[in-house]
């Protein structure tokens, strides 16, 4: 008999939460591509290999470490995700996702995303920090295909607001309080793992992207389906494919993804505890 994915997202929260050394995350955040340096403002951290905890895996993806790391971020006790598994790996929905359900088992109500994506709105810029504002799924598959565990959350749960608007106005203020530019937009989600052709990034223009990339957006639907407070944002590390001459490597994704990732670093352990505290 499989084990119901409850029992396992159950497991892997006991064994995190022992872990923990008596802090209770009020917060996770998923580090995207290149995107790890959040990790360096967490004191006192606790590093926990996804290896050590039941029925997570690992991410194959350079660029992407596997531990979770929780620690006080600006006096808030955070959960960081440094790497995460992508459906391009061969990995499952649920595989990619069973992370967020035990933050939501631990008890978090706010999750951040990070990632790094392609600039399809022209004023979009490599460096540029991008919130997310709503999503168009195009990754074919949707995570909470299956039957549904009510526990989780409902049959058909309402998409028409993803990605909390008390959040994206909180980002504004911290981005104006730092100096950094702060754009908005709609993410365009796609499987990967080959980028872009010029044609397709022409008709993902006229659909209604802003940015595209590869992650995110499952993790944002289990988050909303259980009832999870999201703030996603988009490290613009390279112009999507045909936009410019020049061709996109992963070096190049990467190599943007930490230098604007100090920006977004800050930005992201400033805004924590207002989030969560815009939740309480
Ligand atoms: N396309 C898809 N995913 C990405 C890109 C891109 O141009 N850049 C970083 N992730």
């Amino acid at each position: 008999m499989p084990i119901p994915l409850y029992d396992k997202a159950s497991e892997a929260a006991r064994y995190v939460l022992a872990q923990a050394q008596g802090r209770v995350p009020r917060a996770a955040v998923v580090l995207g591509s290149g995107l790890g340096s959040v990790a360096d403002a967490i004191n006192d951290a606790v590093e926990i290999p996804y290896n050590e905890i039941p029925h997570f895996v690992t991410s194959t993806v350079q660029g992407h470490d596997g531990k979770l790391i929780i620690g006080s971020c600006d006096g808030v006790d955070v959960v960081l995700m440094k790497g995460r598994v992508h459906f391009y790996e061969g990995y499952s929905m649920e595989e990619v996702t069973l992370p967020v359900r035990v933050f939501s088992l631990m008890g978090i109500q706010t999750l951040v995303l990070t990632n790094a994506a392609g600039g399809t709105a022209l004023h979009l810029k490599p460096g540029s920090l991008m919130a997310i504002t709503d999503h168009i799924n195009m990754m074919g598959e949707n995570p909470l295909q299956g039957p549904n565990d009510e526990r989780f959350g409902p049959r058909f749960p309402d998409l028409t607001a993803v990605y909390t608007r008390a959040y994206v106005e909180a980002a504004h203020e911290v981005a104006r309080e730092i100096g950094v530019v702060l754009s908005e937009g709609v993410y365009m989600a796609l499987r990967g793992p080959s980028y872009e052709t010029p044609a397709e990034i022409r008709m993902m223009r006229k659909l209604g992207a802003d940015a595209v990339g590869m992650s995110t957006v499952p993790e944002a639907i289990v988050a909303r389906h259980c009832g999870m407070s999201v703030f996603a944002i988009s490290c613009i590390t390279n112009v999507a494919a045909g936009l410019t001459a020049s061709e996109i490597s992963h070096n190049e994704v990467m190599e943007v993804g930490e230098r604007a990732g100090k920006q977004l670093a800050e930005l992201i352990v400033r805004l924590i505890s207002r989030l969560v505290s815009a939740n309480s």
